[in-house]
C-alpha cells in the first residue's frame, strides 16, 4: 500500500509533488521518488521518508509542470533505491508509479526478459513500464499502450504513467484507490482525496477498470470495462494535523480521545428517551423482522473492536452477533446469509481484505453496512449505508482514538436495534448515561494516568509479554498486545486468563511481565487465581483495575487504577492505559511510534 500523487498544470510541479507525498506518507515510508517531465524525464528517488527526498532535491532546480510521485511500502523487492518508484523505461521515455501487487509478475518478467528487456529492480511494478514501452515502441498511442499492457496484468493496481513529448498523465485503477480532480491551475491525481482537497473539492473517484487522462485543461475518464465515473463534491476537508506541542501523532491522538468521542456521540444519543439514532445504520421494519444475525468484519484493531462490539450487541439487543477477520472471511467460501446484517468496520475504509468481503456480500445480494472513519473512502462508497466515526484524521499507524469510536458506535448500534427488540428504556438509559459521561472520565484518567512508566520499566527489556483477561477483557488484552507489538516490536501473547494453565503458562519464568485487564465483575475471583498461577512462577504482574478496587493492589507489582465504569463501557476505558504503555515503551526504546517498521496506516494489498 503505497501512496501515489501526480500533477499537470501551469505551476512548477516539484513542490506540489513533495507536499502531496507528505500527506500520503501514512501509506508507506520505505522509500520515495518523483519523476518530472520537462524536455526529458528527470527521476529523483531515495530510501527513507519524504523529508529525506526533500533534503536531496530542495536546492535542485527541476523545471517542469508535469510530474508523478510515489511513497513506497515494500511488497516485492528489498528497500533499496533501485526498487523505489518511479520506474523508467529502457529508453527513458516512459515513467510509472504503481500501488498494488502484480500476481503474474514472474511470467511477465520472463516474457519481457526473453524479449531482451533488462530490468533495473527486483520489483513486480517495473514490469508495467516495460510492457507499456513494448506497445508504445510498436507505434501505439500512450492510451492504447497502457490499455494493452493492463490487459496482460493480473493483480491490483493504481498507476500513473508519463510519456516524454506528451503533455498528459495516464492513470488507472484496479483495486487500489485513485482519485482525481481539477484545481484552479491544473489537474491532480492521488491515492487519497484528502491530499488534493486543498486544491479542489470536485473529485472523480476512479472505479476498478477506469483510466483517467489528465491534461492541463481537463480530465477525461475512459474505462477498460465501459464504466463511466462522475464528478462528486468531496465535503470532508481533513485537517492534516500539525503536532503542535506533542512529540508524536500517537500521543496526540490518545489525548484527543475525549473530544473525538464527543464528536462521535454528538446528536446520536437521546438519553431522556433511552434511544440512539445512527441514521445510516437504521433498519426498516421489514429488515428488523427478518434479520436475526449480525456479522462484523474488520482487520487488526478494527477486528478487535468488532469482537468487543459483537459481544455487547448480542447481550444488549438479544440478537446473535459475531465478528470475523477480513482476511479470513472469504477463505472458506462462506454462504452469504440473507437473514444477516453484515457490517464492515474500518478506519481507513481502504483495507483490501475488508473491501473484498464487502464486494462479495453486495454481489450476493446481502445487506452490508459500514462503520468507517475516512469520509469518501472506497468501503464507505461501496457500502452506501453506514455511520462515520468522526474521530478526525488518525495519522499514527497505531490506531487509538479510532478504536474508541469504533466500540462506541457498535455499542450505540446495539442499543438502537435492542430498543427495536427487547431492550428496556431503563437499561438503555443506564448505558447511555455511562456513555455520555465517558469523555470526562477519559479526560480525568489522562490527567492522572497512574504508574504507566513503572509498567514500562518492567516491559521494555522483556523478550516476551503476556496480556490476559476474561470475557470482553480478553479481547482488550489482544488489542493491548497488538499495540505493544506494532510500536515497540516486543513479542506479545494474549490469552483468556483461564486458558493460561492449558499451555501458555509454560512460558512464564522469573520476570516475565503479565498485563491483566481486571474490571470488577463476576469473573474477578477466577482472574485472581490465574494471576496467582503466574506469580507463583515468577511473573511480574501489571493490573489495570477500577480505582475503587484497592484489594487487588496486593496482587500487583504495578497497579494502574482507571475510573469505574459499567460493563459495556469498561473495554473502552481499560484500553487507554494499554495505549499509553505501548507509546511510552516505544519511546523508552527510541522507536518512533508513528512510523513503525514494516507497517503502514492503510493496507491496500492482500
Ligand atoms: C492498528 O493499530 C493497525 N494499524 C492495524 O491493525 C489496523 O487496525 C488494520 O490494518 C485495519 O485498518 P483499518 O481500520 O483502516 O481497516
Amino acid at each position: 500500500m503505497c501512496g501515489i500523487f501526480g500533477y499537470i498544470g501551469s505551476q512548477n510541479v516539484k513542490q506540489i509533488l513533495l507536499e502531496g507525498l507528505k500527506t500520503l506518507e501514512y501509506r508507506g515510508y520505505d522509500s520515495t521518488g518523483i519523476a518530472i517531465l520537462d524536455t526529458d524525464i528527470t527521476l529523483k528517488k531515495c530510501v527513507g521518508s519524504v523529508s529525506e527526498l526533500d533534503l536531496t532535491i530542495s536546492n535542485l532546480d527541476l523545471p517542469g509542470k508535469l510530474g508523478i510521485a510515489h511513497t513506497r511500502w515494500a511488497t516485492h523487492g528489498k528497500v533499496t533505491k533501485k526498487n523505489s518508484h518511479p520506474h523508467i523505461s529502457v529508453n527513458k521515455e516512459i515513467a510509472i508509479t504503481h500501488n498494488g501487487i502484480i500476481d503474474n509478475h514472474k511470467y511477465l518478467r520472463n516474457m519481457l526478459e526473453s524479449e531482451g528487456v533488462i530490468f533495473e529492480s527486483e520489483t513486480d511494478s517495473e514490469i508495467i513500464v516495460h510492457l507499456i514501452a513494448k506497445y508504445y515502441n510498436q507505434g501505439k498511442t500512450p492510451l492504447d499502450s497502457v490499455k494493452s499492457a493492463l490487459i496482460l496484468i493480473n493483480g491490483t493496481w493504481g498507476i500513473c504513467v508519463i510519456f516524454k513529448n506528451h503533455d498528459l498523465i495516464i492513470c488507472a485503477r484496479n483495486g487500489s484507490p485513485m482519485v482525481s480532480g481539477r484545481g484552479e491551475h491544473g489537474s491532480f491525481i492521488s491515492s487519497d482525496p484528502h491530499s488534493i482537497s486543498k486544491y479542489t473539492n470536485e473529485m472523480i473517484f476512479l472505479e476498478d477498470g477506469d483510466i483517467a487522462i489528465l491534461k492541463d485543461d481537463g480530465i477525461e475518464v475512459d474505462s477498460l470495462n465501459g464504466h463511466s465515473s462522475k464528478v462528486v463534491k468531496f465535503e470532508d476537508t481533513w485537517e492534516i494535523t500539525e503536532l503542535g506541542d506533542f512529540e508524536h501523532h500517537m500521543i496526540k491522538e490518545i489525548s484527543e480521545q475525549p473530544e473525538s468521542l464527543e464528536r462521535c456521540l454528538s446528536g446520536r444519543i437521546i438519553i431522556d428517551k433511552g434511544f440512539c439514532r445512527l441514521r445510516g445504520l437504521e433498519l426498516s421494519e421489514r429488515e428488523l423482522s427478518n434479520k436475526i444475525n449480525i456479522h462484523l468484519i474488520g482487520c487488526g484493531t478494527a477486528f478487535h473492536a468488532s469482537e468487543m462490539g459483537a459481544m455487547a450487541i448480542e447481550e444488549i439487543s438479544g440478537i446473535s452477533a459475531k465478528a470475523s477477520v477480513g482476511s479470513e472471511f472469504l477463505i472458506n467460501n462462506p454462504i452469504i446469509k440473507m437473514d444477516t446484517i453484515y457490517i464492515a468496520v474500518s478506519q481507513s475504509g481502504e483495507t483490501s481484505d475488508v473491501l473484498d468481503v464487502v464486494k462479495k456480500i453486495k454481489n450476493a445480494g446481502g445487506l452490508i453496512m459500514g462503520v468507517i472513519n475516512v469520509v469518501g473512502s472506497t468501503i464507505a462508497r461501496e457500502c452506501e449505508r453506514g455511520a462515520y466515526m468522526h474521530a478526525g484524521s488518525e495519522i499514527s499507524v497505531a490506531s487509538t482514538k479510532v478504536c474508541t469510536n469504533m466500540i462506541a458506535i457498535l455499542l450505540m448500534f446495539g442499543i438502537q436495534i435492542g430498543r427495536a427488540n427487547n431492550l428496556s428504556e431503563k437499561d438503555s438509559k443506564n448505558i447511555l448515561q455511562e456513555l455520555n459521561i465517558l469523555p470526562n472520565k477519559i479526560r480525568d484518567y489522562l490527567n492522572d494516568p497512574g504508574d504507566v512508566l513503572a509498567a514500562v520499566e518492567l516491559i521494555k527489556d522483556s523478550k516476551l509479554v503476556f496480556f490476559m483477561g476474561r470475557g470482553v477483557s480478553s479481547i482488550v488484552a489482544k488489542e493491548g498486545a497488538l499495540k505493544l507489538m506494532e510500536v515497540a516490536y516486543i513479542p506479545c501473547l494474549s490469552y483468556p486468563s483461564g486458558e493460561m494453565k492449558h499451555g501458555p503458562l509454560a512460558l512464564i519464568e522469573e520476570g516475565v511481565p503479565v498485563v491483566v485487564i481486571l474490571p470488577k465483575n463476576k469473573s474477578r475471583e477466577r482472574v485472581i487465581s490465574n494471576i496467582e498461577e503466574c506469580r507463583t512462577r515468577g511473573a511480574k504482574i501489571i493490573i489495570i483495575h477500577e480505582e475503587d478496587d484497592n484489594e487487588i493492589i496486593e496482587y500487583a507489582d504495578v497497579s494502574i487504577p482507571i475510573p469505574q465504569t459499567g460493563k459495556y463501557i469498561s473495554p473502552i476505558m481499560s484500553n487507554i492505559p494499554l495505549q499509553l504503555i505501548a507509546y511510552h515503551t516505544a519511546l523508552s526504546l527510541n522507536i518512533n511510534p508513528d512510523k513503525p517498521r514494516n507497517l503502514a496506516k492503510s493496507v491496500t494489498v492482500h
